[in-house]
């Protein structure tokens, strides 16, 4: 491909005098040049034009595509800036299975799986060695050389598409690079999205400054930008993605060793992990874990051990894999960091189911590049057993996003130590006298306690819950201190009177923290579900309801043995799950909320169940009960394809009131016919409910 120079292009003519041909040939030389330009700066890391002078070209291609719409392709670097807000995300089957790795932080596990291949593989055994990068899985889609989708991992075999947020990342490729080799027909990668630790600390800064809760890792961080519904919002997150795995290729001849596969995958302009190797045996590997376990603060994203995979691809399937990994491959991962700090106090915060946690207060140390000042002390028997008291030195650890521990604590000469510490016998936020649950210390004043009420609002308004920027603990402390907020549904009721003279508020501050809530009137229904805090219902769980019940009267009036019937739910959760709503003062509560006039929308109806997966549906005639929409998109819901002629492969016929020649055809071809009862009864079967479609 010849590369053109920005000096032998028309900059200054206005795009309209160009005239359209002109200006396409134009676009193209820029599109090039420009995603050339990104992939030197941002997969080399050896940039050969300044900034200014990107900016001048990008400029061009945007006012060119302002002009002429048809010119913005998928693959232009216009596309990086983000593009209008969804109201959720689509959710599509993987090309290929996306399946975790077996991990383990041992040598002898290591051993044992370098034993296993060695007996299974009849020939000399050599492993591609990679970092294990922690961040978030995608699987990018190319066609014919263009991005034409990046999926989420999801449960592993299907994900939600988040193209908009992943095309905002300058590291991953809008078109292939062909100088080198031609791009597949059709190529499907796996790789990490990241978030370097040097964005992240800029990043939570932010974040704080504006009185909001830090994220705890640059996974958790990357994560919450992959799953933005304004991608927007994700392109000022300065995400980063390396690509380690074909997943499946078509139009080009298979590889046979992963390296090449590697080299394919640079060649096409993916960055990729660095300090690939390929060793032959146990002790090269053990050797590599261990430079990247010293090594690692020198990087700068994290990386939570190594991985190692049999090269030769064409023996890996003689070893398989189970449902959750393949044989071939393991992760070796490092020992959680550790480092050494002061408690400089012992804090109790109570949460918003009343357990009362202490809190060490730490004198801020960086662990891996991530600054820290607290650690859980987790329960009374726990503090009393490593014996923490205020003033002592401790190790503490950080592994991926728990929330940093105390690990141990360290004798250190002539240090005094303070009085052994004991929980308190009341609530600290309220005076109740607290009572003691196992190793756990409760605050038994469920709807009178201010603690409680912030953490519920705090929870009711967190990332995966209801997602109300700016309300973090700061505020919800304030709105209960200043009794603004005596209960979740009065947050609906909150003006910018109200707030605008609290501490750190402003005019534009209210105005946005009232705006936030109120948008959120509409809103998912397993955001909503997961934000009321059941008991024993996060964030999976919630999707899991939502998608089975279809609307939340459902859930309310649904039986043990209803929610049973949803997979993954099992006694302990549905009597939590009932429990909590047929308790009073939580369903008024509940009704308080609805009456501010919520919206729940079901979005995440994606397949409930692959039931109906392989059918084809057509619909004819009149339905009662449904919507042709409807209908359609509850069908779509259970796995079914739904299309609009009958033909040999037509699997059903929906007749209703009057239906038309597809009816006859459908007998004619011996095609199975039912009513909507009998349609409505197979969506049932299937799992996907009709309340409330
Ligand atoms: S290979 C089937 N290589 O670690 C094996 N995975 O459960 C495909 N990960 O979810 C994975 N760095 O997202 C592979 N160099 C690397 C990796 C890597 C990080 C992630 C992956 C997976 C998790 C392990």
């Amino acid at each position: 491909m010849k590369t053109v120079s920005p000096l032998d292009m028309d900059m200054d003519t206005e795009p309209a005098e160009l005239g359209l041909a002109k200006a396409r040939d134009l676009a193209e030389s820029l599109r090039g040049e420009l995603n050339r330009h990104a992939f030197l700066y941002y997969v080399e890391a050896r940039p050969e034009i300044s900034d200014a002078e990107y900016d001048r070209l990008f400029r061009r291609l945007q006012g060119l595509e302002e002009v002429f719409p048809e010119l913005a392709t998928a693959d232009s670097p216009t596309q990086r800036v983000g593009a209008e807000p969804q109201d959720s995300f689509e959710t599509v089957n993987h090309v290929a299975p996306m399946l975790s790795l077996d991990s383990s932080e041992k040598e002898e596990a290591l051993r044992r799986f370098d034993e296993r291949i060695r007996k299974a593989v009849d020939e000399p055994v050599r492993y591609l060695l990679e970092p294990k990068l922690d961040g978030a899985s995608i699987e990018l889609v190319y066609e014919e050389g263009v991005l034409a989708r990046a999926v989420t991992r999801g449960n592993g075999r299907r994900g939600e598409v988040v193209t908009d947020n992943v095309r905002t990342i300058h590291a991953v490729p809008l078109r292939l690079r062909e100088e080198d080799r031609p791009a597949p027909r059709l190529l499907a990668v796996r790789g990490e999205v990241l978030m370097n630790i040097s964005a992240f600390e800029r990043f939570n800064e932010k974040l704080m400054e504006k009185g909001e809760d830090p994220y705890a890792s640059p996974r958790n961080s990357a994560a919450g930008a992959i799953r933005q519904l304004d991608s927007r919002i994700t392109a000022q997150r300065e995400l980063d993605c390396l690509v380690y795995d074909v997943l499946h290729m078509e139009g080009v001849e298979p590889f046979h060793w992963d390296h090449e596969a590697v080299e394919a995958l640079r060649d096409w302009g993916f960055r990729t992990p660095e300090r690939i190797e390929v060793v032959d045996s146990v002790e090269a590997v053990l050797k590599y874990h261990k430079a990247f376990e010293e090594g690692r603060d020198d990087l700068d994203y994290e990386i939570d051990g190594v991985v190692i995979k049999l090269d030769h691809v064409d023996v890996r399937g003689e070893l398989g894999a189970t449902s959750h990994h393949p044989r071939w491959a393991m992760a070796y991962k490092f020992e959680p960091r550790k480092e050494v700090t002061r408690v400089e106090r012992i804090a109790i915060s109570v949460g918003r189911t009343g357990v009362l946690t202490p809190v060490a207060l730490l004198l801020p140390v960086q662990v891996g590049g991530v600054t820290i000042s607290r650690a859980s002390l987790h329960n009374r028997e726990e503090v009393a057993r490593k014996d923490v008291r205020e003033g002592d030195t401790v190790r503490i650890q950080r592994a991926g996003d728990v929330i940093p521990q105390v690990v141990e604590r360290i004798e250190v000469d002539g240090e005094r130590r303070g009085e052994p510490f004991a929980m308190p016998e009341q609530c600290p936020a309220c005076g109740t006298p607290v009572y003691e649950d196992g190793p756990r210390t409760v605050c038994p004043n469920r709807y009178g306690c201010p603690a409680q009420l912030k953490g519920r609002i705090v929870h009711f308004g967190a990332r995966n819950a209801l997602d109300i920027e700016g309300l973090g603990e700061e505020t919800a402390t304030l709105l209960v201190d200043r009794e603004l907020v005596r209960e979740l549904a009065e947050l609906f009721d909150l003006s910018r009177e109200d707030l605008v003279d609290l501490p750190g508020f402003a005019e534009k501050s209210a105005t946005n923290l009232v705006a936030a809530i109120q948008a959120r009137r509409t809103v998912e229904l397993s955001r909503f579900l997961h934000g009321l805090g059941i008991p024993e219902v996060g964030a999976a769980v919630a999707r899991d309801l939502a998608r089975a019940f279809g609307g939340f009267q459902a859930i309310r009036d649904a039986s043990r043995e209803d929610l049973e019937a949803v997979e993954g739910i099992g006694p302990r959760m549905s009597e939590a799950i009932t429990g909590f709503l047929g308790h009073p003062r939580n369903a008024t509560a509940i009704d308080h909320i609805l009456e501010r006039g919520m919206e729940l929308v079901v979005s995440e109806r994606g397949p409930s169940s692959d039931a109906l997966a392989g059918t084809r549906f057509v619909f004819t005639g009149g339905l009662s009960r449904l919507t042709r929409g409807q209908a359609k998109k509850l069908a779509e819901a259970a796995g079914a394809k739904v299309v609009g002629s009958v033909s040999k492969s037509t699997t059903h016929v929906v007749v209703g009131e009057d239906p038309g020649s597809k009816y006859d055809k459908a007998v004619e071809l011996g095609i199975q016919t039912l009513d909507e009862e009998a349609f409505i009864a197979l969506l049932k079967a299937a799992g996907v409910s009709v309340e409330e479609a």
